[in-house]
């Protein structure tokens, strides 16, 4: 059982989450009613079914299910309003700051125009600052099934939304059949637009995933990573160099790539001395929130007060803001952790 002040101090910390993805984090209420206003047709027409819809066989029958929630987003009007209630909820679990990925490839194949659908999140996240101050910064995530040509298509589009709040540009989606060598241009042109660069890499596919994705993509971060440890000169490695995992671990159960929480690796990564963060992924889709995550890592995994708060404050270390942004960051969240332990004694 976990002790209850450590419960509430999880609750009210200031959190900063760097992998949730903005279509994987769409409630199903509000799935239902853009399908609806949108003249589409989903595999479930209500909450009961939607439940049903969110249960997976294995990592692709997730894909599929993720990339038909994505098609169901279609006007900057959908992408605002989408933008706006997960900014929300991220909110009220006291998220300062949150990277949110767009599977911009779901939206290019309908042929839906860029500058709407980026004027539509940026209006979200300007009306989600100035009602609760909370901050964020895109990232692109190019699915790697889409193939290597269309990624440097969309890496020019990911530097071109540089003026909407495009912060990064990613690879996600099927990573068993597609490495990262097939991405190298594409990171090029990324690289080169003063875009931040992360690879979804080590999550169905093992360490050398990783090492290309570093080595050949140059990458400074790793969504989930948590075959790493297949791979003990990578990981030495991956110390050195500081590169972050972003550690989900409902996800990865939900998914299937790993087989129970008993078996989740996020204890022997950190104790590994990895620059570690904890993330909600697709928070709806896996039923969980950032705030479930950490309760999950304190109950389950034993993670202390002293080390979530070193998670939060990695999170901020390894986020795509400018640097003077991040030490404001820091130091807000470091006072607020230290005057919130010591109003709860934890
Ligand atoms: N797209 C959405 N969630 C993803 C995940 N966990 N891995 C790869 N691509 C994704
Ligand atoms: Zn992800």
């Amino acid at each position: 059982m976990l002790d209850p002040r450590v419960a509430t101090f999880i609750h009210r910390m200031p959190k900063v989450e760097l992998h949730a993805h903005l279509e994987g984090s769409i409630s199903p209420s509000t799935l239902l009613e853009m399908a609806r206003r949108n003249g589409l047709s989903l595999p479930a027409n209500d909450l009961a079914g939607i439940e049903r819809l969110f249960c997976y066989d294995d990592f692709l029958g997730f894909l599929q299910v993720y990339m038909i929630c994505a098609r169901t987003l279609c006007t900057g009007e959908d992408f605002a309003q989408l933008t706006y209630e997960v900014l929300k909820a991220a909110a009220a679990q006291n998220i300062r700051y949150i990277e949110l990925f767009l599977s911009s490839m779901q939206h290019r194949l309908r042929s839906l125009d860029f500058a709407e659908l980026l004027q539509g999140i940026a209006d979200g996240r300007e009306r989600a600052y100035r009602e609760m101050g909370i901050q964020s910064g895109i990232m692109f995530d190019y699915g790697r099934q889409f193939g290597s040509e269309e990624a440097i298509e969309m890496a020019h589009e990911a530097v071109a939304g540089r003026k909407y709040g495009v912060v990064a540009f990613s690879i996600g989606g099927d990573e068993i059949n597609y490495p990262p060598a097939l991405f190298v241009e594409a990171f090029k042109v990324a690289r080169a637009g003063g875009l931040g660069l992360t690879a979804h890499a080590g999550e169905a596919a093992g360490a050398e995933s990783v090492r290309d994705a570093v080595e050949l993509l140059g990458v400074s971060r790793i969504g989930h990573g948590i075959r790493v440890l297949e791979d003990p000169v990578l990981v030495e490695e991956l110390r050195r160099c500081k590169v972050a995992l972003d550690v989900c671990p409902t996800s990865n159960v939900r998914t299937g790539v790993v087989r129970s929480y008993d078996e989740h690796p996020v204890r022997r990564l950190y104790n590994a001395g990895l620059l570690m963060t904890i993330n909600s992924d697709d928070p709806t889709l896996f039923g969980t929130t950032l705030t479930d995550e950490f309760l999950l890592a304190a109950e389950r995994f034993g993670f202390t007060v002293d080390e979530i708060c070193g998670l939060v404050q990695n999170a901020v270390r390894a986020s795509f803001l400018p640097p003077e942004h991040k030490e404001r960051l820091l130091a807000d969240v470091i006072a607020e952790q230290e005057a919130l332990r010591g109003e709860l004694g934890v």
